[in-house]
């Protein structure tokens, strides 16, 4: 039989027994971020935050996505997961030489493999006690991938998605990044379709049951320009304002949307307002 192959920007579109296999990797993916929630606290370094994400992956016999991603890059990533604080976007590296302090936001993204199939999910915590601006840019970007997750259903379009996240970051007095968008997910890491954050009401691919992509909004206090550090990695606002993110994978079903990266007993509020 000749091989199925996917054509160049058809999105990922899993079969039902697949769908099964990225359960189980998210709901892991998920109880990963919750075990990282219990050890933020001022004084614990990035590098601390990688290590348990090393040693729980290990544990279950999964395998950590970021690590060495791209194959065969110059510049590969060099850790099990990105942690990116205060002004950082995403993609940040972990560090010994990094202390987290009573005041900072960081955002953990994970992705381990199990099975071929890939969990992608982030959240960013805040560490000790923030501002009150700083509690509202982080409740503000969740809420604003719940919105964007809110509009997934079959025949919806794309733009329905970045379009929902715009409106209400924006709506609020924050800034979309643009540089970085949610992606097709499944055996691949980052496939079709791209999941802008911001765009247009009935714009775009139209959404099909089985497609399965990322929602992961960046969302900036400030300008929404970023810049890339010498690292090759690091992501960081050109203005050096705070940056929070969200991450949930989730799949388009014959009814409306299963978000994949949730944990046992974990709930999600689908209503539009
Ligand atoms: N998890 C990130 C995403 O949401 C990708 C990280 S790639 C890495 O797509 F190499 F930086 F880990
Ligand atoms: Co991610
Ligand atoms: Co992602």
């Amino acid at each position: 039989m000749p091989r199925k192959k996917r054509r160049r920007n058809e999105a990922v579109r899993l079969a039902p027994h697949e769908v099964d296999g990225m359960r189980t990797v998210g709901r892991f993916a998920a109880g990963l971020l919750k075990k990282v929630a219990k050890i933020i606290e001022p004084g614990i370094t990035t590098e601390d935050i990688d290590q348990l994400v090393h040693e729980e992956t290990e544990k279950r016999g999964a395998i950590s996505a970021p690590l060495g991603y791209p194959q065969g890059s110059a510049h590969p990533f060099p850790k099990h997961c990105c942690t990116s604080v205060n002004h950082v976007v995403c993609h940040g590296i972990p560090s010994p030489r990094h202390v987290l302090r009573d005041g900072d936001i960081i955002n953990v993204d994970v992705t381990p493999i199990i099975d071929g199939f890939h969990g992608d999910t982030s959240r960013t915590f805040i560490v000790g006690d923030a501002d009150p601006e700083v509690r509202r840019l982080v409740d503000d970007t969740y809420e604003s991938m719940r919105l964007g997750i809110a509009q997934v259903r079959p025949g919806a379009y794309v733009g329905d998605i970045g379009h929902a996240i715009q409106v209400f970051a924006e709506g609020r007095g924050h800034s979309v990044v643009r540089q970085f968008a949610g992606h097709g997910i499944g055996t691949i890491f980052h496939g079709p379709p791209t999941i802008s954050h911001v765009g247009k009401r009935g714009t775009g691919e139209r959404l099909e049951p089985g497609m399965t992509f990322t929602v992961e909004p960046m969302i900036n206090m400030g300008d929404w320009r970023c810049q890339i550090l010498s690292d090759h990695w690091t992501v960081v606002t050109i203005d050096q304002s705070l940056s929070a993110q969200f991450e949930h994978t989730v799949t388009v079903t014959d009814d409306g949307v299963e978000i994949l990266t949730l944990a046992e007993g974990d709930t999600f509020d689908l209503s539009t307002e």
